[in-house]
């Protein structure tokens, strides 16, 4: 299934991404002006597993536990989960929600103040810039878009707007990376060279095919024009399927596998955690080496994206073996944090180096709870909440540069995988070039200035622990010009 890049390239010329470049964006509509008292009018775009599993259902729990919200429109191009959401909605809050099939029909006619959307990736982009453009704060679940281009745009809209984003990755909720971010900025660790993320899975069935078909997914029952996006652009006409429907996530055209469905959580994670964003350059690997089921998307594969910072990230992972993970880490000059797997862990440990190197036999093994947080998507839509009332999109624990960054990492070596290339990424332009041997040749020319090193961003260790003792035989070093011996010159 070949993603449709020429009409995807049509929407996004359509929708603003050509003018990025220029700074010209579309002016936003104004914010609805809520009275003191008013409650945000939430509605839900796509309220299938997770839009209801997590979107309405966290949101009416939040609802009953009197936080100033009220949840008046669905919409889902499935009869069954919009029924579903409304249903809930009524049962447990006591007022019915309207619903509807296309969201810009309950954009324009709602009263809205906010939409939570849980779409296939493929829809992300262009439902949130719609909204944002409509004056409508954001929940978008991860992963913030289906391509670089579109995160970039989502990115610029939400600046241009001032609407308060959050991208549904839950774990960005643990108050753990910003405790381990303090301490890395402050030089705990020393220069801070690496980080190690992982997502091992294993399925007898093989991976995102738990999925169930059902017999009430047909035709009759949802609007798969709708659902394809094909008069949008967003993907091809093709006959429905309930197979692409319900497992959607096996196909390029519709997600990205394990890249987009889940190396974007861990990425995250290690971004807000280094303070790390957009990369230098990525370059993606892997293959389908088991799961043969007509999937596009591979079963191994592994990202390593590299940073102007000077820090390498990789996340790795089979969706075919779970016992055996590599360790999820960050690796300093002087130490490590080392954190469980996934995101269910309890502490994480500070390893120092060896006295050898840290000149410091003081520094020993410690370890930063991360506290008893039962439910991140919980506190991640409570956090979205208190941003929306405070009208300050930096409140998010993962707001839209964040989302765009780490979006951007994944993708890009989506893309390497795919195209076979290895791509560079300008953090200041904003802009993807093809690798060629600058990268290299400029930590070359680096380390013959003989410069310090480059830091993570938010940095204030000065060098402590980022730079090499000299040993005094190094004076014996130098090249022998006319035969004399540098070290005889004093
Ligand atoms: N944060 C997390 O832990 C987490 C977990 C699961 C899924 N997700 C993300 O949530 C999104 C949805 O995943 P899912 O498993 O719930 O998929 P799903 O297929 O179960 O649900 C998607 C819903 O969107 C509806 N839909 C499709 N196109 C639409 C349109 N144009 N307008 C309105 N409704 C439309 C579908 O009918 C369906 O009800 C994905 O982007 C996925 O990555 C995040």
């Amino acid at each position: 299934m070949p993603q449709s890049e020429v009409t995807r390239r049509d929407f996004l010329n359509a929708t603003g991404t050509a003018a990025i470049a220029a700074g010209a964006l579309t002016a936003a509509r104004p914010a609805r002006a809520a009275a003191a008292n008013d409650k945000l009018k939430i509605g839900f775009v796509g309220p299938g597993g997770r839009g209801f599993g997590a979107h309405v259902k966290t949101l009416t729990r939040l609802a009953e536990e009197g936080r100033p919200i009220e949840l008046v429109a669905v919409c889902d191009v499935f009869s069954e989960h919009r029924d579903r959401a409304v249903d809930h909605i009524k049962s447990r809050l006591k007022t019915t929600p309207r619903s509807y099939v296309d969201f810009r029909e309950m954009y324009a006619k709602e009263e809205l103040d906010a939409v939570c959307i849980g779409t296939p990736d493929h829809w992300h982009a262009k439902q949130a810039i719609e909204a944002m453009q409509a004056g409508l704060h954001v929940y978008c679940e991860k992963p913030m878009t289906k391509t670089v281009e579109e995160a970039l745009q989502v990115f610029k809209v939400s600046q241009e707007t001032g609407r308060v984003m959050q991208v549904g990755v839950q774990s960005t909720s643990l108050p753990i990376w910003n405790t381990v971010n303090a301490q890395l900025r402050a030089g705990k660790i020393g220069k801070v060279l690496m980080y190690q993320t992982e997502f091992f899975r294993n399925s007898a069935m093989g991976q995102w095919r738990y999925y169930k078909l059902t017999e009430q997914m047909n035709p009759k029952n949802i609007n798969w024009k709708l659902w394809l996006g094909s008069d949008e652009g967003l993907s091809e006409e093709q006959p429905f399927d309930r197979e692409v429907y319900a497992q959607w996530r096996r196909f390029w055209p519709f997600g990205s596998g394990m890249f987009t469905d889940l190396f974007v959580h861990r990425t995250t994670s290690m971004l807000k955690a280094t303070g790390l964003r957009f990369p230098g350059r990525v370059v993606g690997a892997g293959g389908i080496y088991l799961e043969y089921d007509g999937r596009d998307v591979p079963d191994v594969a592994t990202v390593v994206s590299d940073f102007r910072e000077g820090v390498q990230g990789m996340v790795t992972a089979t969706m075919a073996s779970q016992e055996t993970p590599v360790l999820q880490l960050i690796r300093g000059h002087h130490g490590s944090f080392v954190f469980g797997n996934g995101e269910a862990f309890k502490e994480a440990k500070f390893v120092p180096e060896r006295p050898q190197v840290t000149r410091n036999s003081n520094l020993a093994e410690e370890t930063f709870p991360v506290g008893d947080i039962p439910d991140s998507t919980y506190v991640h839509f409570d956090n979205w909440i208190d941003a929306m009332l405070a009208d300050d999109p930096m409140l998010c624990n993962n707001p839209a540069d964040l989302g765009a960054a780490a979006i951007t990492n994944v993708l890009l070596g989506a893309m390497s995988y795919r195209q076979g290339k290895v791509f560079h990424f300008d953090p200041d332009t904003l802009t993807i070039g093809t690798g060629d041997e600058s990268w290299a040749r400029g930590w070359e020319e680096k380390s013959r200035r003989r410069e310090p090193a480059n830091h993570i961003p938010g940095w204030t260790a000065g060098n402590a622990g980022s730079t090499l003792e000299e040993p005094t035989y190094m004076k014996l070093a130098g090249p022998w010009v006319d035969g004399v011996d540098p070290a005889t010159k004093g």
